[in-house]
C-alpha cells in the first residue's frame, strides 16, 4: 500500500555556518563556511516523507519575503503538495544552526510566517481526511497543532506527533496522539520527569499516549507500545557529517514505513518500520543540510539492505 501523508508544521530557511567547534553562551568562535538550506521542521518531514515514497501534503506558512519563495520552490521540486501553504505578510520562519566537526549542531528559530498560522481551514480538514498519517511537530502555534490532531482523530487519521521542540503537552493535545516520536531530551520534557533511562521514559510516556517511538541517535530507537509490546533497532553504522534534519528523515520515514506496512502493529512489522526509519536517519547524516541531505527511497533501501539483511 502507498502511503498518503498530510504535514501540518513549519518551513525555516536554515542560515547554517560550520565550525570547529560549537559556541558556549557568551563565547564566540570562528566559522568556516556558511550557506542558506531550506528548512524547518515541518517541511523536512514533508519532504522527508515525498521522497520515501509517499504522496504528501504540506500546510504552513511562509512569508511573503525571498526565502519564501524559495521555501516553496524547494517543496514543489521534493514534489510536496503546496496547495495548503499559506503566505503571509512578513518574514518568512528563519533558523540559525551551528554544526561542528563531530556532526553535532544547535539550532534557534525565529518562527516569522510559522507563528500566524493560528487556524486551519476547510480545505486543511479535507487534506488530513485524505490522508493515511497526520506528522505533526512543535513550530507552529500549539492551537494548530491540537486543532490538526482533532481533525485527524474525527477523519480517521493517524496522528504522528514529533515533539520537538521539546515542551510540556496539554492532555488535550496527548490524547489525540496515536504514535509519538521524541529523542531522549524531548522524552523526558513531555513526560516531566529527570531520567535518561530509556525503559524510565517509555514506562512514563505510556501513560501519556498508546506508542512512543525514542530515537537514540547513533544507537538506534527503541519503541514500546501499551499491547506490551517493545524493541530496539540498532542505527546503521556511518560517518556522520551533518545531523541536522536526521530526526526528520526518521520521521518522515517512519510515517511512510508504518502505512507501507498495514499500521505496522506486530513486532516484525513495527522492527522493518523502525529500521527503515533508522536507515532514513542515517542516511541523512551522511550529508550536510537539512533538505538538501534527505534521502530519496533508492538510497534508504540501500542502507537498510546493507545494515539489517540476514537479521532476524
Ligand atoms: O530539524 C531540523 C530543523 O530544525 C532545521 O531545518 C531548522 O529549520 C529547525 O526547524
Amino acid at each position: 500500500m502507498s502511503a498518503r501523508v498530510a504535514v501540518v508544521g513549519s518551513s525555516n530557511l536554515d542560515l547554517v555556518v560550520t565550525a570547529p567547534q560549537l559556541p558556549r553562551p557568551g563565547e564566540t568562535v570562528l566559522g568556516e563556511n556558511f550557506r542558506t538550506v531550506p528548512g524547518g521542521k515541518g517541511a523536512n518531514q514533508a519532504v522527508a516523507a515525498a521522497r520515501a515514497g509517499a504522496a504528501c501534503d504540506f500546510v504552513g506558512a511562509v512569508g511573503d519575503d525571498e526565502f519564501g519563495t524559495r521555501l516553496r520552490a524547494s517543496l514543489v521540486e521534493a514534489g510536496v503538495d503546496v496547495r495548503g501553504l499559506r503566505t503571509i505578510p512578513g518574514p518568512s520562519g528563519v533558523a540559525l544552526i551551528a554544526v561542528d566537526r563531530d556532526a553535532e549542531n544547535f539550532i534557534v528559530v525565529a518562527p516569522g510566517a510559522n507563528g500566524a498560522l493560528t487556524q486551519l481551514d476547510a480545505d486543511d480538514r479535507a487534506t488530513i481526511a485524505a490522508a493515511d498519517v497526520l506528522l505533526l511537530q512543535l513550530e507552529v502555534p500549539l492551537e494548530v497543532v491540537i486543532q490538526a490532531a482533532d481533525w485527524a482523530r474525527a477523519e480517521g487519521t493517524t496522528v504522528v506527533l514529533n515533539a520537538a521542540p521539546a515542551a510540556v503537552l496539554p492532555p488535550v493535545l496527548l490524547d489525540l496522539v496515536d504514535v509519538l516520536v521524541v529523542n531522549e531530551h524531548e522524552a523526558a520534557v513531555v513526560a516531566g520527569i529527570r531520567s535518561d533511562d530509556p525503559p524510565v521514559l517509555l514506562d512514563a510516556l505510556l501513560e501519556l499516549v498508546p506508542r512512543v517511538v525514542l530515537t537514540q541517535g547513533a544507537r538506534g530507537a527503541a519503541y514500546a507500545d501499551r499491547s506490551g509490546l517493545r524493541l530496539t533497532v540498532p542505527a546503521p553504522r556511518i560517518d556522520a557529517v551533518d545531523t541536522t534534519a536526521s530526526g526528520d528523515a526518521f520521521t518522515g520515514a517512519l510515517a511512510v514505513g508504518w502505512v507501507e506496512r498495514g499500521g505496522a502493529t506486530t513486532e516484525d512489522t513495527v522492527t522493518a518500520s523502525l529500521r527503515w526509519a533508522c536507515a532514513a536517519g542515517a542516511a541523512c547524516a551522511q550529508r550536510a543540510g537539512a533538505s538538501t541531505a534527505l534521502p530519496e527511497r533508492p538510497a534508504i533501501d540501500a542502507l537498510y539492505d546493507a545494515t539489517y539483511r540476514g537479521t532476524p
